[in-house]
């Protein structure tokens, strides 16, 4: 943190900020591989929030990587510092009393950990999109995974880059042919069953 730098502290706070859109902020952090289904079952449940009526914002991590973290690559350090600045953001966004998506591998479990430490407790809920590698291997929506086992890309998540996968995230979705849309509804009937919505 630099010197001489003070915190100032608003008169408007995070509650006051949701209270018109009768949420509590938090952040929906989805984890898994890549292909595993995070995009799609984020942006189902966005959908079904705003339908609902919900303030909400999706941080997806190929998107992200199109701006804010167009600088960073896929090393373990880039990855870290990735995943900071998504916390940071999502800091931010629940401060302004948003409900925050957020679709990321984020592979550590000491970044996603961080995110948890900058928030309120109960405000960070793990989403462990538990596909099997088998499956998103053969999904490949983007052919990432044929080319990692032609070694065309280096540092590739479950093939030559690890996966830390939650011990004890609050919602699990495990793999059992279940489609996207079931999953979200999963997620979306957690968080008004705890509350949030
Ligand atoms: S991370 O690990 O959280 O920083 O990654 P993230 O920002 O979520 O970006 C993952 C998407 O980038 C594409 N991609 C790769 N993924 C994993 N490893 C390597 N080396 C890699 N190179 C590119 C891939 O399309 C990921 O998208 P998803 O949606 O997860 O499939």
């Amino acid at each position: 943190m630099s010197n001489n730098i003070v915190w100032h502290q608003h008169d408007v706070d995070k509650a006051r900020r949701a209270e018109a859109k009768a949420q509590k902020p938090c952040v929906i952090w989805l984890t898994g591989l890549s292909g595993s289904g995070k995009s799609t079952i984020a942006n189902l449940l966005e959908k079904r929030l705003a339908d609902a009526g919900k303030h909400t914002y999706l941080l997806d991590g190929d998107n992200i990587r199109h701006g804010l973290c167009g600088d960073l690559g896929f090393s373990d350090k880039d990855r870290v510092e990735n995943i900071r600045r998504i916390s940071e953001v999502s800091k931010l966004f629940v401060d302004a009393g948003v409900i925050v998506l957020t679709a990321f591998i984020s592979p550590f479990k000491a970044d996603r950990a961080f995110c948890r430490s900058l928030l309120d407790d109960g405000e960070f809920i793990e989403v462990f999109v538990d596909t099997p590698l088998e499956v998103c291997e053969s999904r490949d929506p983007k052919g990432l995974y044929q080319k990692a086992r032609q070694g065309d890309i280096k540092h590739f998540t479950g093939i030559d880059s690890p996966y830390e996968a939650p011990d004890a995230a609050e919602i699990h979705l495990t793999y059992d042919g279940e489609d996207a849309a079931a999953s979200a509804e999963k997620i979306f009937a957690q968080l008004h069953q705890n509350g949030w919505i």
